[in-house]
């Protein structure tokens, strides 16, 4: 089977590299001219564990090419996936014009039979539109539309492909199941649940799952101001709600709110289209609004744990990426804090493992803002640390040398480690004199660290 796979961004890339690993001719597409060169020389344009070494071995083997020419490649395929993107348009529904800009390239160049499998998230729906547009301009256009949406997270992408928890198929010929189950033949013989369903099931379980995910972990942050609010410690909450099975203890950290690319875009995506619908989710809608809040929150949270001032102060921040192991910023908490913080005055040094040039782009040279080369050079005389990220860099840091290499607010006042993803535990600073501020438990200040010892035991 020969593949073609429109649209080389995260989704569509690890798509069609995984594909070629499986043995199948795949040709990946895209406008970017840049990027597609850049993928043709082996060079992967994201970080992204293992997919650099994929793509090289599937380009060595021929398995997989890449080109800007959708139309002229066309002919030599069996199926197209479309893997473009559906941002959010203004309004909050989704942005289709991609997706469907895709669809009428294929349509007006459609000769043999084409199974048209959509990857892109869309609203229910979406596959009968596009289908009625390629009718609409090639009446006599011979295809299938099937939906197949993808679950793999940013950082751990190839592993989500190689080993999904299931496969979601919404099909409405009997034809395109065949099709399917012989893409996914490698899957099935390892015992992966392959799900087929309707187009419009398939396209809404996508936005189900995606909003669930961030309801627990809105829920969780919930938990964790109530826990400050009563001297509870959150993460014990989360153990223990997580080992009844019913709950499980996944997507359970607290934390400064969801961001990414997905989450965000997808709760709005189907607070929108249920609104539309007229079957509005108010549990959606206090989700997306809890997640917005928290962040501003957050920053009362970092000004306190100041000393209820940052102006003039050197505010180290630990980590820009939306989450570890990926250099993605889009939506990460940490671009609405460092503009709150700059605006009350701080100075701010900026460090992230991968994510330093999409940073510097982002930020751009601006008086208050520093980008250092190390983690080191970050803290060295910084009057406070916030860890936004939760990169294993940061959690194995040395907490003395921490202490040491940050200066205090005033003297006889101790250093502040503002930690929002939970990586260090109060015992961790018994002996140091550092103020340990941390999400949904108690505040470790140095002379409380030995009672904290004592509770912790
Ligand atoms: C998410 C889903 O997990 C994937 O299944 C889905 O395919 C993908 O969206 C998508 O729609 O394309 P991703 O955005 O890569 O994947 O990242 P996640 O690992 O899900 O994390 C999302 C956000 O939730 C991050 O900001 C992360 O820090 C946060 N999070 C996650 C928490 O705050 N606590 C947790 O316990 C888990």
């Amino acid at each position: 089977m020969r593949i073609m796979i429109v649209g080389t961004g995260y989704v569509g890339l690890v798509t069609g590299v995984c594909f070629s690993e499986f043995g199948f001719n795949v040709i990946g597409v895209d406008t970017d001219a840049a990027k597609i060169a850049k993928l043709q020389q082996g060079e992967v344009p994201i970080f992204e564990p293992g997919l650099q070494d994929l793509l090289q071995k599937n380009l060595a083997a021929k398995n997989l090419t890449f080109s800007t020419d959708l139309i002229g490649n066309l002919p030599a395929v069996d199926l197209v996936f479309l893997a473009v993107g559906t941002p959010s348009s203004e309004s909050g529904a989704v942005d289709l014009s991609f997706i469907l800009n895709a669809a009428r390239s294929i349509a007006e160049n459609l000769s043999n039979f084409m199974t048209i499998v959509i990857k892109s998230t869309v609203p229910p729906g979406t596959c009968n539109i596009l289908k009625q547009e390629i009718l609409r301009i090639n009446p006599a256009a011979k295809f299938a539309l099937v939906s197949n949406p993808e679950f793999l997270r940013e950082g751990s992408a190839v592993r989500d492909f190689m080993q999904p928890d299931r496969i979601i198929i919404g099909i409405e010929q009997e034809h395109s199941r065949d099709v399917m189950q012989k893409l996914y033949k490698p899957l099935q013989l390892q015992r992966v649940p392959i799900l087929f369903t309707t187009l419009e099931t398939a396209e809404l379980s996508k936005y189900a799952a995606n909003a669930f995910l961030a309801t627990k972990i809105a829920f969780i942050n919930e938990m964790a101001d109530i826990c400050e609010s009563v001297g509870a410690d959150v993460q014990f909450v989360a153990q223990a709600m997580g080992l009844d099975q019913r709950i499980g203890p996944l997507f359970l950290q607290a934390g400064p709110g969801f961001g990414g690319s997905c989450f965000p875009k997808d709760c709005l995506a189907l607070q929108n289209f249920a609104e539309a619908q007229g079957t509005p989710s108010k549990i959606v809608s206090a989700v997306l609004t809890s997640n917005q809040n928290r962040r501003a929150a957050l920053v009362d949270r970092i000004v306190a744990a100041c000393g209820g001032s940052v102006s003039g102060k050197e505010v180290a921040v630990l980590g820009v990426a939306f989450k570890a192991n990926t250099d993605d910023i889009r939506e990460s908490p940490a671009l609405e804090i460092i503009p709150a913080l700059l605006a009350q005055g701080a100075k701010i040094r900026i460090f992230d493992p991968q994510a330093m040039p999409n940073a510097q782009q982002y930020f751009g040279e601006q008086v208050g803002i520093r980008y250092p080369k190390s983690l080191k050079e970050c803290l060295c005389n910084a009057h406070a640390a916030v860890i936004i990220t939760e990169w294993p860099e940061f959690k194995n840091m040395n907490l003395p040398e921490v202490a040491g290499l940050l200066c205090p607010f005033a003297p006889n006042s101790p250093r502040v480690l503002i930690d929002l993803r939970n990586l260090f535990i109060a015992h961790d600073f018994l002996g140091i004199n550092m103020r340990y501020v941390s999400i949904g438990r108690p505040v470790a200040e140095p002379n409380l660290a030995t009672i904290c010892e004592n509770i912790n035991d």
